[in-house]
């Protein structure tokens, strides 16, 4: 299977989307996605992006084209003690594609980009359930630090942000 990997533009919205809600099923949440893809063009291809993401296309024998059948999600995250550090926000190879190396190649492109843009790490959440990521990630040497340093994840969600947030003016 020949495929490239290459970094999304503003075309590739529609392709984000439809891998996001993918993977979104695949962790049984699908229905928290709220995003479209006018919120994706604007955050990730505006004057300040938000996020970056790295595309995964392959161009089949006797198909119509290019077929966008995997991603990645980052952005970069600043930590105090170490430094920059790569915030992997999102991953996912479509179910038919998993298993050829296109997952390993995407972590090997932003290791690449992590050593260039010197950050000290990889960061990532994982579902508990998700046990075969937890072990593709593990098998490649990630550390959980839930169970080794005891994090918790916490959020604010927006109910909360408008009640601790400066009262709108009458
Ligand atoms: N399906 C899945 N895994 C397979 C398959 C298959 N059909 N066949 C073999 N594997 C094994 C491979 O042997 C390899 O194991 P290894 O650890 O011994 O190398 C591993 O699974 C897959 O390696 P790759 O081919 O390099 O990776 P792939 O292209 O399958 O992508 C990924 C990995 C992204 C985790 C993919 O399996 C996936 O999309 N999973 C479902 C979604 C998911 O869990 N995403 C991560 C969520 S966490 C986050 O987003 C931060």
């Amino acid at each position: 299977m020949e495929y490239t990997l290459r970094k999304a533009e503003p075309r590739d919205v529609s392709d984000i989307l439809r891998l996001v809600k993918e993977l979104a099923k695949y962790e049984e949440m699908e229905h928290q996605v709220r995003l479209t893809e006018k919120d994706l063009l604007e955050d990730g291809f505006g004057e300040t992006p938000f996020y970056h993401c790295i595309i995964a296309e392959t161009q089949e024998k006797g198909g119509d084209g290019l077929k966008v059948v995997g991603f990645a999600m980052y952005y970069f995250t600043y930590d105090p003690w170490v430094g920059k550090q790569l915030y992997l926000e999102e991953f996912y190879v479509m179910d038919e594609y998993r298993g050829l190396g296109i997952g390993s190649d995407i972590l090997r492109h932003l290791s690449d980009l992590a050593m260039k843009t010197r950050c000290s790490g990889m960061m990532f959440v994982v579902a508990e359930n998700n046990e075969s990521s937890v072990n593709f990630y593990k098998g490649r040497g990630a550390e959980d630090l839930s169970q080794e340093e005891g994090w918790r994840l916490f959020r604010f969600d927006k109910d909360s942000l408008v009640k601790m947030a400066t009262p709108a003016e009458e």
